[in-house]
């Protein structure tokens, strides 16, 4: 968690890094800080708790810090409370190492008792103070220099980081180095940058290194050095980024969730077209072959959050259309269950910023257990997808909203074309079928494009339902695995109490909760399950509910059970989760604006959770 800047070169340092930490408040917003330094002067270190907005008041929009080379920090507690002193840059105590960080350092008690008994004290509960003063340390023990009091320190501390540390000494550069958690470097004319993630950075360059993990960087005016943490120099090309800045911005809309649930159509067709060339499904990018699918005997996906949500349809799809068995799990449960996997398992990890901490260790435990690994991945050159055998990339763009959406459309389409090409590798669909549902798939974004358009109604009935206290989500198959998803979106933005049932469990226990008013969300897409649905509807109206149904068009007698109906326009039902959760994405974030609530950046959430 937590999102971290960087900036050397000519300009007044703290406006360019201020602006960075605007578009990396998704990591962590509860307290910001930044240090900048003029010339060889000392390193001036301002912090605020709260969001960004209280750090740019306090220093005139960053004007009133003078010195063009500086660090920056937004933060999301992990150690210690959300407070000023908790808040990052850190400094040891004579300012000769000021640093920000991002993750955890595990073993922090033992470094912080070992530091005491040499004489160190402590302002703040972070472990972050303790990774400055244990660089402090070797700095001034061994006299080696920043880039081996780095090393040392490296060697040392267990657990993820990425740290962007200014040496007193060393007026005219900023070291860096990383592991486990996002980092990029940027070069452009007499400047050079870092940051977290690449919409920071993305105004002032589009050529980006990519630092992996152990390895050090050292940045001057328009320079940078990479080595290892044994000082070997290493030689590193930059990548050429080809999102648009406007993409990374709000394009108009009044927020981020919104404006992406509005991209859907063009990242499902983007993504449908990084997968599918004349006619046929190509994973050859990813390395992966007709033969290499055949070779599988078992698939388990791996995953948190919505992106397990896709995990759940996608197990429904391909054990379907390919007929292998699928496992799905949560990732946090995965790492630590001493998972039994065979060697012809094929590992499926999902994730949109690719740093998530508990579905790397996931794919850490399968890539341990010597079977191949597939990562579908949003963010290119994210640890997953460095790390994964095979990756395949979705292409949502930067999806800056924490409630995913765009992302969760673009692994939904992946999901379908992963399990389409296993399926006819493994003799399940004849050409006739696989063209058919290529064919289909491609008529999926217009038809998004098209449930969007009727958002009014939604926007109506979430005005209506705006003080709901709780709600239940309710499908049979695929449609309860959109059930899951719909369920979340309306817990994390409006904070509407809601649960995700299985239709036919619910009157195993649940539906005792079912009293006078209560809302009850059903999905029938799945034509095969429609009228079993309509009973579990039926029953919960019985016992007083407030039903709404989403169900494809043509399926009008809904309303007879239903109180308020949504139509989605007719597909294949392996392909309905598609269609089916834009409803439930528009449902979650009107209600949240509808309430008043911070729809972008909920309470207690991050977009990227890099901590266990
Ligand atoms: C919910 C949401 C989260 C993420 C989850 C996994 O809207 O966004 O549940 O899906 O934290 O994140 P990634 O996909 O980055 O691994």
């Amino acid at each position: 968690m937590c999102g971290i800047v960087g900036y050397i070169g000519n300009e007044l340092a703290a406006p360019i890094l201020l602006d960075g930490l605007s578009k990396l408040e998704y990591r962590g917003y509860d307290s910001a800080g930044l240090a900048v330094r003029d010339g060889d002067k000392t390193i001036e270190i301002v912090k605020a708790k709260g969001r960004l907005k209280e750090l740019k008041e306090k220093t005139d929009g960053g004007m009133a810090l003078k010195g063009s080379c500086g660090i920056g920090h937004t933060r999301w507690a992990t150690h210690g409370e959300p407070s000023t002193e908790n808040a990052h840059p850190h400094h040891s105590d004579d300012n000769a190492v000021v640093l920000v960080h991002n993750g955890i350092i595990e073993n922090y008690q033992f470094l912080r008792d070992k530091l005491v008994k040499n004489g160190y004290s402590f302002y703040s509960q972070t472990d972050t103070e303790v990774a400055t003063k244990l660089i402090d340390y070797y700095y001034k023990k061994y006299k080696g220099g920043p880039v081996e009091a780095m090393a040392r320190s490296m060697m040392r501390i267990r657990g993820s980081y990425a740290l962007a540390i200014m040496f007193k000494d060393y007026p005219g550069e900023i070291f860096a180095t990383r592991r486990d958690s996002p980092m990029i470097i940027g070069v452009e004319g007499d400047a050079a940058y870092l940051a977290s993630d690449v919409p920071a950075i993305l105004k002032y360059t589009r050529s980006v290194y990519y630092i992996d993990n152990m390895e050090i960087a050292r940045l001057g005016k328009g320079t940078v050095r990479f080595c290892t943490v044994d000082q070997e120099p290493i030689e590193k090309q930059p990548v050429q980024i080809t999102w648009d800045a406007e993409s990374a911005e709000r394009a108009g809309f009044e927020h981020f969730m919104i404006k992406e649930i509005h991209e859907q159509p063009r990242v499902v067709t983007d993504t449908i077209n990084s997968l599918v060339r004349e006619g046929r499904v190509d994973l050859s990018e990813a390395g992966i072959s007709e033969e290499m699918l055949r070779s599988f005997s078992q698939v388990h996906i791996v995953a948190c959050g919505s992106a397990y949500h896709v995990g759940v349809v996608t197990q429904y799809v391909m054990e379907d259309l390919a007929r292998i068995p699928v496992r799905v799990d949560i990732a946090s449960e995965f790492r630590y269950r001493r998972p039994l996997l065979t060697p012809d398992s094929l590992v499926i990890i999902i994730s949109q910023s690719g740093e998530t901490a508990d579905s790397l260790a996931a794919l850490r435990e399968a890539k341990s257990q010597g079977v191949q690994t597939l990562a579908i991945v949003n963010v290119v050159g994210s640890s997953i997808a460095r790390e994964a055998d095979h990756v395949i990339y979705t292409y949502a763009g930067p999806e800056i909203a924490v409630a995913t959406t765009k992302a969760y459309s673009t692994q939904l389409i992946v999901g379908y074309l992963v399990s389409i090409e296993l399926a006819h590798a493994r003799g399940q669909i004849d050409d006739g079928e696989y063209g058919r549902l290529l064919t289909e798939l491609r008529t999926i974004p217009e038809k998004i494009e098209r449930v969007i358009e009727d958002k009014e109604r939604i926007q109506w009935f979430a005005a209506k339902f705006s003080n709901a206290r709780e709600a239940f989500f309710i499908g049979r198959g695929i449609d309860y695995a959109i059930s899951l998803e719909g369920s979340l979106k309306m817990k994390e933005i409006s904070y509407v109490h809601s649960e995700a049932y299985a239709a036919g469990e619910l009157k195993h226990g649940t539906i005792s909760l079912i009293e006078n008013g209560t809302l009850v969300i059903g999905i029938l897409t799945q034509e095969a399950l429609y009228e079993k649905m309509i009973s579990n509807m039926a029953e919960c109206k019985s016992r007083g509910a407030y039903l709404m149904g989403i169900t494809n068009y043509g399926n009008y007698n809904t309303e007879d059970t239903a109180d308020f109906t949504v139509y989605i326009p007719k597909t294949d039902p392996h392909f309905t989760a598609s269609l089916a959760v834009i409803p439930l994405q528009l449902l979650g974030y009107y209600l949240s604006i509808t309430k008043g609530l911070d729809v972008d950046k909920p309470r207690n959430l991050a977009k990227s959770v890099t901590v266990e």
